[in-house]
C-alpha cells in the first residue's frame, strides 16, 4: 500500500531500511525497490534522503532511475496500458491504436491520469507479432486492435474499477 512521504515516522523507516542493507555494497538498487514498494514510486524527498545518508550524489540516484524503466520517479495509475510500437504492432497501425487511447484518457503515452486510474506506455514489443496491433492492460494482452475495439476497452475498465 502506497504512503505518503512525510514526518520523523517515514524518515525512521527509511533510516531502518538503509541500516538493513548497511553492509551490502552496492545496495542501491534493492534500497531503492524496497523505496517504491512502499510508496508506490519514488519521492523525491526520499532519494534526497538516501543521497545524505548513504552519500551518494543525487544526480547518480537520479541517472539509477532514469536508466532502469522498473523505477518510476511518479506515481502510477491502478491500470497500466502498454500500447506497442514494435514493428508489426507499427505496421499494423499502433499509432491510432495510440491515438484512440489518448482520445479515451485525455493524456498520452508516459502519463497518467488525472485520477490516478490509468497510466499509458509505449513498449517495444509484447511477444505476440501475428496479432497485431497488441495493447497490454495491467496483465491482459489484447490483440487485433482497432482503434474503436481499444476504446471499449479502456472503458471496460473504467467501469469495473468503480472502488
Ligand atoms: S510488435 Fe507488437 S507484439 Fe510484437
Amino acid at each position: 500500500m502506497a504512503k505518503e512521504m512525510n514526518g520523523e515516522m517515514d524518515k525512521e523507516s527509511l533510516r531502518q531500511l538503509l541500516e538493513k542493507h548497511e553492509s551490502e555494497p552496492g545496495a542501491l538498487i534493492p534500497i531503492l525497490q524496497e523505496i517504491q514498494e512502499s510508496f508506490g514510486y519514488l519521492p523525491e524527498e526520499a532519494l534526497v534522503f538516501v543521497s545524505e545518508e548513504v552519500g551518494i550524489p543525487l544526480g547518480k540516484i537520479y541517472g539509477v532511475v532514469t536508466f532502469y524503466s522498473q523505477l518510476y520517479l511518479s506515481p502510477r495509475g491502478k491500470n497500466i496500458i502498454r500500447v506497442c510500437h514494435g514493428t508489426a504492432c507499427h505496421i499494423g497501425g499502433a499509432e491510432r491504436i495510440s491515438e484512440a487511447v489518448s482520445e479515451e484518457l485525455g493524456v498520452g503515452e508516459g502519463a497518467t491520469t488525472e485520477d490516478g486510474e490509468f497510466t499509458v506506455e509505449r513498449v517495444a514489443c509484447l511477444g505476440c507479432c501475428s496479432l497485431a496491433p497488441c495493447v497490454m492492460v495491467n496483465d491482459e494482452t489484447h490483440a487485433r486492435l482497432s482503434p474503436r475495439k481499444i476504446k471499449r476497452i479502456v472503458k471496460k475498465y473504467r467501469k469495473t474499477r468503480v472502488d
